[in-house]
């Protein structure tokens, strides 16, 4: 067992008979689709919905019933992982790339829960690369406003150093800040930057935090 694995499977507490269900990205994520796999196979009865080209591949390899987020009208729980959590539960996500449609499918649901391993829990947000989504048109000048912040980024780059591009066709810019002393102020000043998408705060956007330790166990955060 590893923390993530823990967290994964700890989340199905959270799933009833007939929810539709937010199925977040990542590696922990992986854990929970595996389990909730195995309960769908025996006949349980649940709706998904994918923030994620890769989770819907997953889903489908799995026999998960989907639909998208068009297709729904809200969304009962969405289990999805993190890269940092505070403790007002204020987090960092999008290291996966997948923010957008995260941040999406979270503001839709009734509930969030994050499910994680203990190396997430921080003090203080920031030492985790931000992700900040920005349209390929003029990514540079967005990139020399945040150099000229003080914001060191860098563009975010494949295995073969092209751009990586989101599922929505975007560039990601990671801010290595270090810290980050204001989340709220931050967060606003990118939601209002012309050619940033989305940003990879996440804040009071959780109601729980499933955190995973090695020997198995499990701890609440909410
Ligand atoms: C995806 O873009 C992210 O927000 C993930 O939820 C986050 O990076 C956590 O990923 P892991 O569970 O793989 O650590």
């Amino acid at each position: 067992m590893n923390g993530k694995k823990a967290a994964g499977i700890k989340a199905l507490d959270e799933i009833r008979e007939g929810m539709t269900i937010g199925l977040g990205t990542g590696s922990t994520v992986y854990f929970f689709l595996e389990a909730l796999a195995e309960k769908v196979a025996a006949g349980f009865t649940i709706t998904g919905v994918a923030t994620s080209q890769q989770t819907i591949d997953l889903a489908k390899k799995w026999k998960i019933p989907m639909r998208t987020l068009n297709e729904v009208s809200t969304i009962d729980v969405t289990i999805d992982g993190a890269d940092e959590f505070d403790p007002q539960l204020n987090g960092i996500k999008g290291g996966g790339g997948a923010l957008l449609f995260e941040k999406l499918v979270a503001k839709s649901s009734k509930k969030r829960i994050w499910i994680v391993d203990e190396r997430k829990k921080v003090e203080q947000l920031g030492r985790f690369p931000l992700p900040v989504e920005v349209v390929p048109f003029g990514w540079k000048h967005v990139e020399s406003f945040l150099v000229n912040k003080g914001y060191n980024p860098k563009l975010r780059l494949t295995a073969d150093e092209r751009p990586y591009v989101t599922d929505a066709h975007h560039y990601i810019l990671d801010l290595h800040l270090q810290t980050i002393s204001d989340p709220e102020a931050l967060a606003n000043e990118l939601d209002h930057l012309t050619g940033v998408v989305e940003h990879g705060l996440f804040l009071g956007m959780t109601e729980k935090v499933l955190v995973g330790a090695p020997n198995g166990t499990v701890e609440t955060f909410e």
